[in-house]
C-alpha cells in the first residue's frame, strides 16, 4: 500500500504555501493527499490543490484517531499548533494505522526556533546544527520556568513527539521555521509572524526599536524555501529513505543568519518611505516602549524581545544532507524588506 498523506494547516501561512507548491514538486507515486480543514470554503479552495478536504474535531482525541485510521493517513504534516495541544493523539492514530496495514508512518510535527534560542536558555555562544545527536538532551535539559508561559509548554511539545513517537513506532521529525518571509502563496494567511511583530510594534510607536544589547542573530528562510524543505522530507519518505528521526530527526529551514539590526534598519527603512514611522532611524527601547509595544503585540512588556529579537544560532545542515537547495540566500530578507514591509501594512490594514 502506498502512502496516504495529510497536511494541516492549509489556510495558514506555512501551510497555504506547501499546498501551492506541492504539485510542481513532482514528488514519488503516493496513494493520496489529504487537507485538514474546518470551513466549506476551506474544503472548497484546497481541492484546487489535488487535496481532499477532511474535517476533524481535534478537541476530540478518538475522533482524531478514528479519521487517521478511517483513512488510513500513513504521513502527518503538523503545522497548527507549535504547542503540540493535539498533537500525542495523531501519533496514537498513525501507530494503530500501523498495527493494522503494516505501513511505515511518519508524523512530521512543526515547532519554532525560538525554541532553539536564547529566549530558552539555549547556549548562544557558538553554531547549534540540527544534526547535533545531543538535540534532544539539550532540550530535554532546558530550565524554562513555567513562568515563561507557552515557551515551557512548546519545549515539552517537542520532547513529548519524540518520546510518544519513539514509543508506539511511529517515525517523528521536529521541524523548526525561523524568520520566515515572502509572500505567502496559500488561498488564506499570507504574512509571517516575526516580519510582523516588527511592523505592528513600530507602527504603534511611530518607531523601529532594538530590543536587545550587542548584535545578536537570528535564522531566515525565504517562505517558498521553507516549504521545498518540507517537501524534501516527504519526498525522501515516499522513496522510501531513513533521513534520521525521533532523537536524529530534527530540521531547521533555514539558508543562513541575519543580523537583528541590519533586519531592523531595512524594515525601517520601507516603513518611513510609507510614512509608518516617524523616520527610519533605529533606536533602543526603553522600558516605556517596551511597555507600549507590548500593547501593540497583545502581550506583556517582558515578552516583546521574544517576539522580535533574542539570539539563536540555530544552524540548518539537515536538509542540505537530504538534498534540499534554498534558492534565496540569508542576505535577501534584507533587499526583499520593502515589499515585505509592503506587503504586511496591506494585510494589517
Ligand atoms: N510563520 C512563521 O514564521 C513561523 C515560525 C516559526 C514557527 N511557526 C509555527 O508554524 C505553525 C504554522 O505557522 P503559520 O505562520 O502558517 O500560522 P497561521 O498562518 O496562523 O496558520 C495556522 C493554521 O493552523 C490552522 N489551525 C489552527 N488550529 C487548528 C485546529 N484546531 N484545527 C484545524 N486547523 C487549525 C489554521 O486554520 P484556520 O485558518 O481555520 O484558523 C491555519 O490553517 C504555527 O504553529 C507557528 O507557530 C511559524
Amino acid at each position: 500500500m502506498s502512502h496516504r498523506i495529510l497536511v494541516t494547516g492549509a489556510s495558514g501561512y506555512l501551510g497555504g504555501t506547501l499546498l501551492a507548491r506541492w504539485k510542481e514538486a513532482q514528488l514519488p507515486p503516493y496513494s493520496k493527499l489529504y487537507a485538514l480543514v474546518r470551513k466549506q470554503e476551506q474544503a472548497n479552495a484546497v481541492k484546487e490543490y489535488g487535496a481532499e478536504p477532511i474535517t476533524i474535531d481535534c478537541q476530540d482525541p478518538e475522533a482524531i484517531k478514528k479519521t487517521l485510521v478511517d483513512n488510513k493517513i500513513t504521513i502527518i504534516l503538523y503545522l497548527i499548533d507549535a504547542l503540540g495541544k493535539t498533537s500525542v493523539p495523531f501519533i496514537e492514530g498513525l501507530s494503530e494505522v500501523k498495527e493494522a496495514t503494516g505501513q511505515d508512518v511518519h508524523f512530521v510535527f512543526t515547532t519554532g526556533a525560538k525554541l532553539f534560542s536564547s529566549h530558552v536558555g539555549t547556549p548562544t555562544d557558538k553554531p547549534l546544527l540540527d544534526t547535533n545527536p545531543a538535540l534532544y538532551d539539550i532540550q530535554k535539559s532546558l530550565d524554562v520556568p513555567s513562568s515563561n508561559g507557552w515557551m515551557r509548554v512548546a519545549v515539552d511539545a517537542n520532547n513529548t513527539v519524540i518520546e510518544k513517537a519513539g514509543d508506539l513506532g511511529v517515525r517523528a521529525y521536529i521541524f523548526a521555521p525561523c524568520i520566515v518571509y515572502g509572500k505567502g502563496e496559500g488561498f488564506g494567511n499570507k504574512i509571517s509572524i516575526q516580519t510582523v511583530a516588527i511592523v505592528k510594534a513600530a507602527k504603534k510607536v511611530r518607531r523601529v526599536y532594538k530590543v536587545d544589547k550587542g548584535r545578536p542573530t537570528w535564522p531566515v528562510c525565504h517562505v517558498v524555501d521553507n516549504s521545498t524543505l518540507y517537501l524534501e522530507i516527504v519526498r525522501n519518505i515516499l522513496a522510501g529513505k531513513d533521513i534520521g528521526h525521533g532523537r536524529d530527526g530534527y530540521f531547521l529551514g533555514s539558508a543562513g543568519s541575519v543580523a537583528w539590526d541590519d533586519l531592523y534598519a531595512a524594515m525601517a527603512q520601507a516603513m518611513a518611505k510609507r510614512g509608518a514611522v516617524d523616520d527610519a532611524e533605529v533606536k533602543e527601547a526603553d522600558d516605556e516602549v517596551l511597555q507600549k509595544m507590548g500593547n501593540a503585540l497583545d502581550s506583556h512588556k517582558e515578552m516583546v524581545p521574544v517576539h522580535l529579537g533574542g539570539s539563536c544560532t540555530f544552524t540548518a545542515e539537515h536538509g542540505r544532507k537530504i538534498g534540499w537547495k534554498p534558492q534565496y540566500e540569508a542576505q535577501h530578507i534584507l533587499e526583499a524588506a520593502d515589499e515585505e514591509v509592503e506587503l504586511i501594512l496591506e494585510n494589517l490594514e
